[in-house]
């Protein structure tokens, strides 16, 4: 953010990230031409649920810095027609220059952003079936796996691929075994996060519970 004022950020929510989200708004950067993108968002889900991404994104970080507004681009949980709104989510990345740094999360079952293991990956930002894992996962979030959205839009392989750097955060022994697998030598789309090692910029950071398997 100092070393490159203008950067395209992708940004994500969930718990890994709150302490980020803290240090950054404690250091007052200037955020008034930095561009942010989110990963991914619960589908269907209100901007006023407050588990949405777009509650937790502005909540917990964007309104407690000097990002404009009109620099924020969140996938819209609320819109009717989510395939075009991933569509015209690929296009703004791509007319915003695409993405200098896209920061990461990682679910228990190697999700990142919410590109769930499958047998074939999707490219581009696009509407997907939450897996049954993920959905037991954030229950703790919604209060309960009824409440929990079945599906998500979510920025794509490519879309994430397409970062000038990648920076993959892992907090705790449940994401332990996900973040092994980055590191066996073996790539799989039975864990999307071993793809990473694919892209010629990755940095993790892991506390000593999530990196305990390596
Ligand atoms: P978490 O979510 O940071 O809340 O653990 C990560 C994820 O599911 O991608």
């Amino acid at each position: 953010i100092t070393g490159k004022p203008d950067s395209v950020l992708a940004l994500p929510t969930g718990a890994t990230p709150i302490g980020m989200y803290m240090e950054l708004i404690k250091k007052k950067l200037d955020f008034s031409r930095i561009t942010v993108f989110n990963l991914g968002e619960y589908y269907p889900i209100s901007k006023k649920n407050n588990q949405s991404n777009y509650y937790l994104l502005n909540d917990g970080f964007l309104s407690k810095t000097n990002i404009k507004r009109e620099n924020v681009y969140i996938l819209d949980g609320e819109t009717q027609q989510p395939d075009e709104e991933c569509k015209g989510f690929d296009e703004k990345i791509s007319l915003a220059g695409g993405i200098d740094l896209i920061i990461l999360g990682i679910g228990v079952n190697g999700h990142i952003a919410f590109n769930e293991p499958a047998e074939k990956l999707t490219l581009d930002t696009h509407l997907c079936d939450l897996t049954a894992r993920t959905i037991e996962e954030h229950a703790k979030y919604f209060g309960s796996d009824e409440t929990v959205p079945h599906k998500s839009m979510t920025m794509g392989m490519g879309t994430i691929f397409a970062a000038k750097r990648i920076l993959l955060l892992a907090n705790g022994l449940n994401k332990a075994d996900a973040v092994a697998q980055i590191f066996s030598g073996e790539i799989t789309t039975s864990n999307p996060a071993t793809l990473l090692n694919l892209h010629h910029d990755v940095t993790i950071i892991a506390d000593k519970e999530a990196a305990s398997k390596i």
